[in-house]
């Protein structure tokens, strides 16, 4: 039993990773969130109060980072700006919480001499041509391309110098796409099951050949709590479930388990400097530590993720017009 600090916990990864600890393991989880507009408490809603806690505040704030690392036993970071799309809008949070944020959090469980696990994105990798036979591994070299992933290869590499110049006690893992329930609806998977929901056409970037490699989000979060049971100090984990599919696919797929003609959705403007595929090589995860995806089916994960936003409008709709008007600016 260990007492969990969960940064970013009100986030889609995050709610998840915390609800899934508490069902599979007997730890305590403080979470510390800022409930930006990608937070929302009412994802942490019912917890058991024995073992469930939440804070509200920034992972850039030193002095409450302080105090609360010293009163747990492990941190676990999820806490960022995520959004691609707002990175090239805006880059200034990025900066501020992925790189500031994730500094403090190695000062404080570097003073406490806490264990510290990070989570980060394949995408510090950059991307990988269509008919390229390779995959990511840990030994991939990095090369972002946007100012998120940019945000995320740098903390990354702050936690390896921490862990090699001041001997933290620290576990990376790099994941690709997640989908499921309680994922934000700017995301390009929730963000087509509510336009179907609300009769609207889904939007597709391009031509959307982009390859992405999707994993159900409670198979990211079992690795996560794998590699904080049993994983190296100082190593990374790459996290993926042989998801790969091109976005053109996965639209028609949602079009037609929702019950509409496959190509009734609209290509709208492309994102700048689009990454065209990631693939995951998950071989260290799978043999160093016996993790396997229990999920490992998309269409039926996609089918019970349509089925989640359909039950849970009074979940995502508070959160939808400003999203697609945000969208609209961008010719999105
Ligand atoms: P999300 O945007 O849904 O949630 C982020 C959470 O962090 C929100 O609750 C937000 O309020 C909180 N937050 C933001 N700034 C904060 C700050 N300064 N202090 C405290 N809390 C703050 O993101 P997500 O999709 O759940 O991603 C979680 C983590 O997983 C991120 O580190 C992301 O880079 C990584 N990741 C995401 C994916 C994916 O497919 N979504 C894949 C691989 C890795
Ligand atoms: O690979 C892991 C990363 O996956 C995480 O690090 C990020 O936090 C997470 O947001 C996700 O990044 P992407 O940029 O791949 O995800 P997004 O959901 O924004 O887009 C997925 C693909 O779909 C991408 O190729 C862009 C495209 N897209 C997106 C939207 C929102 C569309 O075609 N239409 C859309 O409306």
């Amino acid at each position: 039993m260990a007492r969990l600090l969960v940064t970013g916990g009100a986030g889609f990864i995050g709610s998840n990773f915390v609800r899934l600890a508490l069902t599979e393991t007997d730890h305590t989880v403080t979470v510390l969130d800022a409930l930006t507009y990608a937070g929302n408490r009412t994802s942490l809603d019912g917890l058991p109060a024995n073992r469930f806690a939440f804070v509200e505040g920034s992972v850039c704030d030193a002095g409450l980072v302080d105090e609360l690392v010293q009163r747990h036993d492990v941190v676990v970071h999820f806490a960022a700006e995520s959004h691609n799309d707002n990175s090239l809008n805006d880059p200034s949070p990025f900066i501020q919480t992925n790189l500031v944020g994730t500094y403090e959090l190695l000062q404080a469980v570097r003073r406490h001499e806490r264990r510290y696990h990070h989570i980060s994105t394949d995408e510090v990798y950059g991307d990988l041509e269509l008919d390229d036979p390779e995959r990511f591994t840990e030994t991939t070299p990095y090369n972002p391309s946007s100012p998120y992933s940019a945000s995320k290869a740098g903390s990354d590499l702050l936690v390896r110098a921490w862990v090699r110049s001041f001997g933290v006690q620290g576990t990376l893992s790099n994941c690709s796409n997640n989908y499921g329930p309680y994922q934000h609806v700017e995301k390009f998977i929730p963000r087509q099951i509510t336009n179907v929901l609300d009769g609207v056409r889904p939007k597709l970037y391009g031509a959307g050949l982009n390859v992405r490699d999707w994993i159900h989000v409670d198979d990211h979060n079992a690795a996560v709590l794998d590699i904080i049971d049993s994983g190296r100090i100082g190593e990374t984990y790459l996290i993926g479930a042989d998801g790969e599919k091109d976005n053109k696919s996965v639209i028609e797929l949602i079009l037609t388990l929702m019950g509409q003609p496959a190509d009734a959705y609209d290509h709208v403007n492309d994102r700048p400097g689009h990454d065209l595929r990631y693939a995951i090589d998950s071989t260290k995860v799978r043999t160093e530590l016996g993790w396997e995806p229990r999920y490992p089916d998309f269409e039926s994960g996609l089918a019970a993720t349509i089925d989640w936003y359909r039950t849970h409008e009074d979940w995502w709709r508070p959160m939808k017009a400003a999203t697609e008007a945000k969208y609209a600016k961008t010719g999105q």
